[in-house]
């Protein structure tokens, strides 16, 4: 089964919305997927996602309330065959945790290459909560696809 960790800086917003995301079209697709988030700053560990997160990503189906934030680790690039990023911040970040022999970290929207776009931006600062959405939905559908071995849209 292949094991997909995002990451974001708070994994309060963007990784706990892609990780619901993912879950919930992975198995409407009949794909097998293990998914799981992080956040590469530790400030909200233990804390569920950011409420206005929760609360658009519930209005399309989405439930992110049982999620807790966590740190990440650089046994996460072992554990995890992808490790997905938000933006080149977050890619830095992870890029100095990752062991030599570690899954190499990538841009979660290289896998919406419609969008034109390398970041994701931070709805914590953007207040676009729904943007978000449209970009991860878009993602995720584009990695599901990659995952089946179909070409890029
Ligand atoms: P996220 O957004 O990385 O999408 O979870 C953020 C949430 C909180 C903070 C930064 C980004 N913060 O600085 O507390």
């Amino acid at each position: 089964m292949t094991a997909v960790l995002f990451v974001c800086l708070g994994n309060i917003c963007r990784s706990p919305t892609a990780e619901a995301v993912l879950r919930a079209r992975a198995a409407a697709a009949g794909l097998d997927l293990t998914v799981d988030s992080c956040g590469t700053g530790g400030w909200h560990v233990g804390e569920p996602p950011y409420l206005p997160a929760i609360e658009a990503a519930a209005k399309r189906g989405y439930d992110l309330r049982s999620l807790r934030a966590r740190q990440l680790t650089p046994q996460d690039f072992t554990r995890f065959d992808l490790v997905l990023v938000m933006d080149r911040s977050n890619l830095r970040d992870a890029e100095a945790l990752c062991p030599p022999d570690g899954s190499k970290p990538r841009l979660f929207l290289t896998y919406a290459p419609g969008s034109g776009r390398t970041d994701l931006p931070d709805p914590w600062y953007t207040r676009d909560f729904e943007g978000t959405l449209d970009l991860i939905e878009a993602a995720s559908d584009g990695l599901i696809a990659a995952l089946r071995g179909q070409p890029p849209q």
